[in-house]
């Protein structure tokens, strides 16, 4: 059976909800007519309940309840135009694709930094990338730090990316931020490939790294394994899955 994504699922969830209540309120024989936040309601209680039965994530059904009368609410404040404009253009420029890539922008911290130090090569030279660099924490902090390294971050998220690329220019050299989705990266010409993305990443770039990895190299994630691969080593950064890395030799 054809996958829908989750993101087009919330949609017509949200279409059909709204269009049931709309049918339902004026073909209602009731005298009683609801006023529009109670419609809203209503419409957020049915998405959440067909969000459930669909079997969305947890989070969606409480996003699908709260949407048309955030909706409402937000009509009834008087907020300039432009403070919603800016906020969305500010959203886009750091959420991008995120509907697609299921990969939102969440920062790793310098507890994981210095763990994936201390897994880098420590004598020869070698080639680096973070996969999804987001605001540059990880090749900035590793190029400070090891002189046999050459770092690079791919960021597909316009507004991160220019962040990276600024902090890059005031940084050491030995670093470099690309404005590239990573699944257009040959991965053959690094010798350690990071990445901190999510579940929904995983199966696809582990595809990715052991078509093109050379052997010999390292690929190492943060927080998310790759189902049915077992890694060959795991290091706890604190309690709780979230915090681990786990390591493959290609
Ligand atoms: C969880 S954040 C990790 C940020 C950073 N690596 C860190 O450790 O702080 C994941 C980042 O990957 C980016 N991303 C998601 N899919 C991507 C893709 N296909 N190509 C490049 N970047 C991607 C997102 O925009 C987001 O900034």
């Amino acid at each position: 059976m054809m996958r829908v994504p989750v993101a087009l699922q919330s949609l017509l969830i949200q279409c059909t909800a709204a269009a049931l209540v709309a049918v339902g309120a004026v073909f209602s024989r009731s005298d009683f007519a609801p006023p529009l936040w109670l419609l809203a309601l209503a419409q957020g209680a049915l998405a959440a309940a067909m969000s459930r039965a669909w079997r969305q994530p947890s989070w969606w059904p409480p996003l699908h309840l709260g949407f048309l009368p955030l909706a409402w609410l937000a009509q009834q404040v008087d907020v300039a135009s432009w403070v919603y404009a800016t906020a969305f253009m500010a959203l886009l420029l750091v959420y991008w694709t995120t509907f697609r890539t299921r990969v939102p922008l969440y920062l790793s911290d310098r507890r994981a930094w210095r763990a994936v130090e201390a897994l880098l090569p420590q004598t020869r030279p070698f080639r680096f990338i973070d996969l999804g660099s987001g605001l540059g924490g990880m090749p900035l902090y590793l190029a400070s730090r090891v002189p046999q390294g050459e770092f690079q971050g791919t960021e597909i998220a316009p507004l991160p990316w220019l962040i990276s690329r600024l902090r890059a220019r005031f940084h050491a050299r030995r670093v470099s931020f690309v404005r590239r989705d990573y699944e257009t990266i040959d991965l053959s010409g690094f010798d350690v490939v990071f990445a901190f993305l999510s579940p929904a990443a995983m199966p696809a770039l582990w595809q990715q790294a052991q078509a093109q990895m050379r052997p010999g190299s390292r690929f190492i994630s943060l927080s998310f394994a790759v189902p049915g691969r077992e890694p060959d080593q795991i290091v706890s950064l604190a309690e709780g899955a979230r915090h681990t890395l786990y390591a493959w030799e290609m």
